[in-house]
């Protein structure tokens, strides 16, 4: 595969071909890539970890390795789609400004060793909004259909994002910088992002704490009742946006 406009601004691994996005300095050694299936194996580790899963609402619990293989086969058929799609565009529209794309072709964070051997890190989702805090059905239907309505690149699209890190790698700032690289280099300018909302459980200072160095406003805090997979109870998601300038 070689590198060309479309795929702008990832890199390709010279040796296995795989594309990434870089993070800059002083996270040099941190990239964001498509799944592989010898992931499931530290995505079972993570999920398992009280540390994240207290903070997640859609993993089930207890997560098992055919949950980790089914989750990682679907993410993977978008990432491999979405690379199809710009190798196409590569071959098609050659003098074309980029493509816009619903789908990234990368996602998973992973730190890259001395030896160019790497550790997967953790997961950055990026979608359309899904409205978790709105409790009326009928409300959350009208405004789940406007936003799925409107066409790829249309600025009144709001977006959210799903992450977690492994443990062992949080309070260094990874998450922060590893969206920040995502938002700037590929949402906005190949997905055509500019409105983001995001939701974390009202406990979770510390995703809360990722959102606001990134610059999202505090909205409200929605009293909501769930009972997590877990089995823990949450009593509220704080909402945050975003907005590009
Ligand atoms: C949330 C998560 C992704 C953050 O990743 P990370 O790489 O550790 O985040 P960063 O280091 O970039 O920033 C974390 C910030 O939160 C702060 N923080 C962490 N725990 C905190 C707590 N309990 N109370 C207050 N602040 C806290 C850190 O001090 C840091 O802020 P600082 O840079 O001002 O010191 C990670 O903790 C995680 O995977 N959690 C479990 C899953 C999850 O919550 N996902 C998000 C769902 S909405």
């Amino acid at each position: 595969m070689s590198k060309s406009s479309h795929f702008h601004p990832l890199e390709f691994n010279p040796t296995t071909g795989e594309p990434f996005l870089a993070l800059p300095a002083p996270y040099e050694n941190i990239i964001i890539t498509p799944p592989r299936l010898s992931d499931a194996p530290a995505i079972i580790l993570s999920m398992s970890d009280p540390a994240i899963y207290t903070f997640l609402e859609g993993p089930p619990f207890p997560y098992l390795p055919e949950h980790a293989d089914q989750w990682l086969s679907r993410i993977k058929q978008e990432t491999d789609a979405a690379i199809e799609t710009l190798r196409r565009a590569n071959e098609e529209k050659p003098d074309e400004p980029p493509i816009f794309l619903e789908q990234s072709p990368v996602r998973i964070i992973r730190e890259v060793r001395d030896d160019g051997s790497d550790l997967f890190l953790g997961d950055i989702m990026f979608v359309r909004e899904r409205y978790p805090d709105l409790d009326d059905k009928e409300l959350k239907e009208t405004v789940l259909q406007r936003n799925a309505a409107r066409d790829l690149g249309d600025p009144e699209i709001v977006w959210c994002i799903g992450d977690f890190l492994a443990s062992s790698h949080h309070g260094k700032g990874i998450m922060t910088a590893a969206i920040k690289t995502f938002i700037y280099e590929w949402a906005v300018p190949r997905m055509g992002v500019r409105q983001i909302r995001v939701e974390t459980f009202s406990d979770n200072a510390g995703s809360r704490r990722v959102f606001e160095k990134l610059g999202f406003t505090y909205e409200k805090t929605v009293a909501i009742r769930k009972t997590l997979n877990s089995g823990r109870t949450i009593d509220g998601m704080d909402v945050l946006c975003w907005e590009a300038k």
